[in-house]
């Protein structure tokens, strides 16, 4: 196992080890719904102060970080000072990091290499993504703004208008072609789990208690069915979905809403005002006409953007991009997301406990919505982080 791995399931372990049930969730349906279990330990234990690094240690451990942070290695005078002030020094020099050119490079990356989009190719620009995330770094800015700008920017920090040309303001990344047409799918399947994967650390079924599921008279038959055997006689095609387990509404009751605010893009990005969500009676499931992709809900509800992304009640995307920055969850994901980036790792491999990524979030929170360089400085100079990452012995 490599140490940065090892490093991180101690880091894990430590929440295991004082691991609790999550609180009874709230059904949405009668019938009850078993949600995932939450690793999460009391929350005392977690904090900034001490980690007890010895100098040599907080030296090596902004040494690994620097190259991606701040895209360069360690000074002569950050070194110096490491080897003077030992961890005292990591957020000062972590903060000083964030006011770098080298710091907005990286944001960029982070935002590329999560969601797997760069350059340019047959007329979509997909630098979009990367360069929003590069100028709401270099300016400070709220990193909420990644999903509720109402503005794109061009490779050299110019604005100009997010793609997809949707009839609404806001959204940021979420309406451009680069995330629409990169993970285009049947019934939108996949612009709806990237977005809470990437913005809520959240896969199907989430908690109950999180995210609320569409009334299941309002779906399609084989989305409210419990079972193969009911999927299968509303929709003979839709045994395929029972590869995730034969409970189709536990899950798709909450894709429902999700991937609603994406009935109307295509699948070039674009927005049409006249697609109604409708499955294509002659084209392959989940597809709608004219390059859409069909609803979840029956048809009448189905042309309707309208949704709940959590239990906010959102018109659209753009609106669905606030309620997402609203939740505690985003900052706690992108803090998540920004570790395992760090350290060369995909999301998903380390089950982190809780209570750290919320202790971290909260402390980030402080001065109001923060910008990516606060949740940095929080996240590297976190006790416990620092502990995992950089103590020789425990
Ligand atoms: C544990 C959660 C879960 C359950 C239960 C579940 N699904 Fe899914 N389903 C998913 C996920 C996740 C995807 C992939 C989404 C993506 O593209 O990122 C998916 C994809 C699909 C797709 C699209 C497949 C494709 O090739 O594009 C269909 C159709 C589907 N599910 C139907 C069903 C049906 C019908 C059932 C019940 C028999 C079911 N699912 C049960 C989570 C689930």
């Amino acid at each position: 196992m490599s140490r940065a791995l090892c490093a991180l399931v101690a880091l894990s372990a430590l929440g295991v080890a004082g691991c609790v049930g999550q609180a009874a969730p709230v059904p949405m349906d009668l019938a009850p719904i078993e949600t995932p279990v939450v690793h999460q330990s009391p929350k005392p234990e977690l904090g900034r102060p001490i980690a007890g690094l010895t100098k040599a240690e907080a030296e090596a451990y902004l040494q690994r970080l620097a190259p991606m942070v701040v895209q360069r290695v360690l000074t002569a005078g950050e070194r110096a000072r490491l080897q003077s002030e030992g961890e005292l020094a990591v957020a000062p020099i972590v903060e000083a990091w964030t006011k770098e050119p080298g710091f907005a490079e990286a944001a960029r990356l982070f935002v590329e290499t999560t969601l797997n989009v760069s350059g340019a190719k047959d007329g979509v620009d997909y630098s979009l993504p990367g360069n929003l995330a590069a100028v709401l770094a270099a300016q400070g800015r709220p990193w909420r703004e990644l999903v509720t700008s109402e503005l794109c920017y061009a490779r050299d920090g110019s604005p100009t208008a997010c793609d997809g040309d949707a009839p609404f303001k806001g959204g940021g990344l979420l309406t451009t072609r680069a995330y629409l047409k990169s993970r285009a799918s049947r019934f939108n399947l996949t612009r709806a789990s990237t977005m809470m994967r990437t913005f809520a650390c959240r896969a199907y079924p989430m908690e109950n208690n999180l995210q609320l599921r569409a009334p299941k008279a309002e779906l399609l038959g084989m989305f409210q069915a419990q079972s193969a055997a009911e999927a299968e006689a509303a929709d003979p095609r839709s045994v395929s979905g029972a590869a995730n387990g034969a409970a189709c509404y536990t899950c798709h009751g909450q894709f429902a809403y999700h991937s609603q605010l994406f009935v109307k893009f295509d699948e070039e990005g674009h927005y049409r005002a006249s697609a109604d969500g409708v499955q294509d009676p002659a084209g392959e499931l989940g597809r709608s006409l004219n390059g859409t992709m069909a609803s979840h809900f029956a048809p009448g509800r189905a042309a309707n953007e309208e949704a709940y992304v959590f239990s906010a009640k959102v018109a659209n995307l753009a609106e669905a991009g606030k309620a997402l920055a609203d939740n505690p969850t985003y900052v706690e994901c992108a803090a998540e997301f920004f570790l395992n980036w760090s350290l060369g790792l995909q999301w998903g491999i380390v089950d982190y406990d809780r209570n750290l990524m919320s202790a971290i979030a909260e402390r980030a929170r402080k001065g109001g919505d923060p910008s990516l360089g606060r949740i940095v400085v929080e996240l590297y100079s976190d006790a416990l982080v620092m502990k995992s990452l950089a103590k020789k012995e425990p």
